[in-house]
């Protein structure tokens, strides 16, 4: 009988990456979508026929116990989130509920419909889980490339959130014997990101000076370091997590780090323009609290999971760049949820 995979956050980028890969993989793959009338749902559904819905809600223990008793999953991957650090300071009580609350309301659904006590023996339970913790959580780094053993900084509600599902995520493991682990990935990007997102905002900006339409970016703080991947390598990541002999927590990224000028440079140059024409720089843009820079230490990954990463920086940004060129060349509206590279 085929595997079963429930993956809440299904229509987010992470989520169709995840779903292809666990579909090649021969899995029965199972969405968790929220909303009596979510237009990112038909999205999804467009792209993934072969995925079955489930509804649920992170702000919802009930719905939670439900699906899984439903779906009766071999694994259950949590991506659900509010995941764009900005909209954590406007919304920091709903960032909590979801980002952090969320995780404690998945792990008890596994936990009460697997049947492992509070008072018992450590029996763990058949269900897998995986936990998508973030390399927000060092924030102000302490060392520099960040590994498993770096302590957290947060500097974000957003950041903060993902420290309480990571920490939940070992509390449970340790509490109650469960497979639950936890991936801190760096940023991983594609043509599906959002388009709030630093990347494809500024693929999607490039790509509209290109073509006309736009004479100018703004971008916030062009300083920032992150380190940057392609998604589709790391739902490859979140997968052989949960099929490792223990369960154990990895850094994900490339150990490379780049600078938003140096994204914008790259974009445009992809473009065959020149970004210090087209960019703006604007302070309204700039977070309450910055994360100066990440660069991860994947070497954990590498060794004891056998993963790399294949897409390289440049290689990304072109990606990206030409799929919005693309896009809006057909007259796609990256606005609409209908549009989906
Ligand atoms: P994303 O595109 O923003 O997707 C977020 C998903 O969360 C959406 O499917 C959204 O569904 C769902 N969601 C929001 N509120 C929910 C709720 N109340 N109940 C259930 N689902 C809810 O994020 P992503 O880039 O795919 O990232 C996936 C996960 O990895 C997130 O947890 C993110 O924080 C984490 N992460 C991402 C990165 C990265 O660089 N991408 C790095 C580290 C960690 P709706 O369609 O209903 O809004
Ligand atoms: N979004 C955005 N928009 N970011 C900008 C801009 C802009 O106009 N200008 C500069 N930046 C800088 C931000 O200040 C930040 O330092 C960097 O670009 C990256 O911003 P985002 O792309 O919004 O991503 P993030 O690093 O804050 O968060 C992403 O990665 C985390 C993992 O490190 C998200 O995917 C999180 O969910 C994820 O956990």
């Amino acid at each position: 009988m085929a595997r079963r995979a429930l993956i809440t956050g299904i229509t987010g980028q992470d989520g169709s990456y995840l779903a292809e890969h666990l579909l090649r993989e021969g899995y029965e793959v199972w969405g968790l979508a929220r909303g009596q009338a979510n237009p990112r749902v038909s999205r999804m559904r467009k792209l993934l026929a072969d995925v079955q819905v489930v509804r649920g809600d992170l702000l919802d223990q009930g719905s939670l116990i439900s699906a899984v008793e439903r779906v009766q999953p071999d694994e259950v991957y949590n991506l659900g989130a509010i995941s764009f650090v900005p909209m954590s300071w406007e919304q920091a009580e709903l960032t909590a509920e979801v980002t952090g609350m969320g995780v404690l309301r998945m792990l008890e659904a596994i936990r009460v419909c697997s049947g492992v006590s509070r008072g018992g023996t450590a029996a763990g339970g058949q269900i897998r889980f995986y936990q998508a913790s973030s390399s927000e959580m060092f924030g102000q780094v302490s060392e520099t490339p960040q590994n498993e053993r770096t302590g957290f900084h947060p500097r974000s509600p957003y950041g903060v959130a993902k420290a309480y599902g990571h920490f939940l995520t070992q509390n449970y493991r340790e509490s109650y014997g469960m497979f639950a682990v936890s991936g801190i990935l760096f940023n991983h990007e594609s043509p599906r990101r959002g388009a709030e997102f630093v990347t494809r905002k500024v693929s999607l900006g490039v790509a509209r000076i290109k073509l006309g339409l736009a004479d100018e970016l703004r971008l916030g703080n062009l300083e920032a370091r992150r380190d940057w991947g392609f998604a589709g390598d790391y739902v490859r990541a979140m997968h052989l997590m949960l099929q490792a002999a223990t369960p154990e927590d990895y850094v994900i990224g490339t150990g490379r780090m780049k600078s938003v000028r140096e994204l914008a440079e790259a974009a445009f140059a992809a473009a065959g323009l020149d970004w210090e024409r087209y960019v703006v720089t604007d302070q309204a843009l700039h977070r309450p609290a910055e994360v100066d820079l990440l660069c991860a230490d994947p070497k954990k990954a590498r060794v004891q999971l056998g993963w790399e990463p294949t897409v390289s920086f440049d290689e990304l940004v072109a990606l990206m760049v030409e799929s919005d060129l693309r896009l809006l060349s057909d007259g796609g509206d990256p606005d609409q949820d209908s549009s989906w590279p």
